[in-house]
């Protein structure tokens, strides 16, 4: 795992501060408190897995990474952000604790929490669109709107929550996880290609790779959340086990098992990924080992 962690500390050394500038854009000249809302969980240090894969799909076939990369990836950042201060809401899970520090709305209060996180879903595609390379792909901005909404990011959410746990078999369960969880793992590699100017053959891979190591990463996200411990994690555990998910309906070991099946396959995916493939195998191994 040793160049998977320094490319990521390396990634993470460019990306802090673009991210942060992103965040500082605006000012306010009233309340203060929703810019620093809007940083709270931000700038709280979190793995950046997302854009990481996004620039690591990017580079698979080598040539030089335009600098504008990091703003894709800050974009797709911002996205995840949101949903997790939307996920810790009282009405969502109930989180006390997100990236080692209390949730967006302990510290600000869930009015501003909400605005905080429209503000940053909404600061995502603001930095989306300004992206040159991006002005000549038009479909780059619904690509990561469709990973957002109904059919993505949102609609999982609502899924996760509202499901009848009588009719929450297995192609129910991977339904969720996919669209909760996949959707912006997908549309981080399908980014990356594009701004690779890879071809459609290329976004293809990279979509099956992102489908299944976001499918797997969920799940192992469930695992921790049974396994896990708050220090090492950071964020609440024992949340989900009010509503089933893969642990709740197989188990640790069934669940590990298809964890490993995904990664799997998206393993042999990153074998074809050219100068990027050790990194995104590497990857697969982190999320199946990781303890955070
Ligand atoms: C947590 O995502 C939410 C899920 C979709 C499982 P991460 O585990 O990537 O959280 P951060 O970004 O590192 O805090
Ligand atoms: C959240 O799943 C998925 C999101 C889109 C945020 P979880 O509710 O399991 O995420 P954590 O465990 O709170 O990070
Ligand atoms: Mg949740
Ligand atoms: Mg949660
Ligand atoms: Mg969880």
């Amino acid at each position: 795992m040793q160049q998977l962690a320094a490319y990521l500390e390396q990634f993470g050394q460019r990306f802090e501060p673009r991210l942060e500038a992103a965040l500082s854009r605006r000012d306010h000249d009233y309340t203060p408190d929703l810019l620093a809302a809007l940083k709270w969980t931000a700038m709280a240090g979190g793995k950046r897995i997302r854009p990481a894969v996004l620039d690591l799909w990017c580079n698979v076939a080598g040539s030089a990474r335009p600098a504008t990369i990091l703003d894709a990836g800050v974009a797709v950042e911002l996205v995840h952000t949101s949903s997790l201060v939307l996920d810790d809401l009282p009405s969502m899970d109930d989180a006390k604790l997100r990236r080692g520090r209390p949730t967006c709305h302990l510290e600000f209060g869930e009015a501003t929490a909400i605005l905080a996180a429209q503000a940053q879903l909404v600061l995502a595609f603001e930095v989306l669109g300004e992206i040159d390379a991006f002005k000549r792909d038009l479909d780059a901005v619904p690509t990561l709107a469709r990973a957002v909404g109904v059919e993505g990011m949102v609609g999982g959410q609502h899924v996760d929550l509202y499901l009848d746990d009588s009719v929450r078999d297995l192609k129910a369960l991977e339904y969720i996880h996919r669209l909760k969880t996949g959707a912006l793992f997908e549309a981080a590699a399908r980014l990356g290609v594009r701004m690779g100017d890879g071809n459609e053959d290329l976004e293809e891979l990279a979509s099956a790779y992102a489908r299944n190591l976001g499918l797997a990463f969920q799940i192992k996200d469930d695992l921790l959340d049974v396994t896990g411990s708050e220090e090492e994690l950071g964020k609440d555990v024992g949340q989900d086990t009010a509503h089933a998910t893969f642990v709740g309906r197989l188990g640790l070991a069934e669940s590990e098992e298809i964890m490993h099946r995904l990664l799997d396959t998206a393993r042999a995916a990153a074998k074809d990924a050219g100068k990027s493939g050790p990194l995104l195998a590497e990857l697969c191994d982190y999320v199946g080992t990781r303890k955070q």
